[in-house]
């Protein structure tokens, strides 16, 4: 698994993974990078801004927005961003602003995407789940849903049982999974049908495997039960 090195997924869309032990098991933890059309980069869930990784950062673009995907996921590292980019703007996730006291942000995230990347990028506010209160992000162009722990691509049992050798099934990690009860049922189907309206053909998960094709169908069929 590469620690700096920006890889392409789509036009405009880059990601770069980091080791990352969960549970014993090795399930890495990703971020996003998207081109924005006037060369503006916007990073989600950033990652530790070594030299390499700055250096290929700026052969992509401007760095102009760094945000996190939630106060649990993909706001370590955002203080880096804030050093090395004096005028990146910092967004905060629910429940960010409290956690980070030291943070300086520019403004919160929620389910109305910013003026800034309106038209290129949609985003929804995951709501319902203890614990998971996280932004979602769509970006048309690519047809790909970004997400931080609302889908985890890897699935513990299915790992113990069939060494890996069945289809994983998205879904936040067993944590949250067990700790998460939901606390508003109807909400978390509002959240997941206002996902279903996106158009997705790609999924990048937080962790774990990236789903490349037919997205939208493994993301309704997994979530089916909570849908109901
Ligand atoms: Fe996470």
């Amino acid at each position: 698994m590469t620690t700096t090195n920006l890889s392409e997924i789509a036009p405009d869309l880059w990601i770069t993974e980091q080791p990352l032990r969960y549970l014993g098991f090795e399930v890495g933890r990703r971020m996003a990078v998207i081109r924005l059309a006037d060369g503006g980069l916007l990073i989600y869930s950033p990652a530790r801004l070594s030299s390499e990784l700055r250096a290929a950062l700026d052969e992509l673009g401007d760095v102009r927005f760094v945000v996190p995907a939630s106060e649990l996921h993909g706001h370590l590292y955002m203080e880096q961003y804030r050093d090395a980019y004096p005028h990146v703007k910092l967004f905060a996730a629910p429940g960010l602003l409290r956690k980070r006291k030291d943070l300086r942000f520019d403004g919160l995230l929620s389910g109305v995407p910013e003026p800034e990347w309106r038209g290129e990028l949609d985003q929804m506010a995951f709501e319902g789940w203890r614990r998971l209160n996280e932004i979602e992000f769509f970006h048309p162009k690519t047809r790909t849903l970004i997400t931080g722990d609302l889908c985890c691509n890897f699935g513990l049992m299915t790992r113990l049982v069939a060494q890996g050798r069945m289809r994983q099934h998205l879904g936040p990690p067993t944590e949250c999974r067990m700790l998460g009860i939901f606390r508003d049922r109807t909400a978390v189907r509002r959240s997941l049908g206002r996902i279903l309206e996106w158009d997705f053909e790609r999924i990048l998960t937080g962790h774990g495997e990236i789903v490349h094709t037919g997205g939208r169908d493994a993301f309704e069929k997994d979530f089916a039960r909570l849908l109901r």
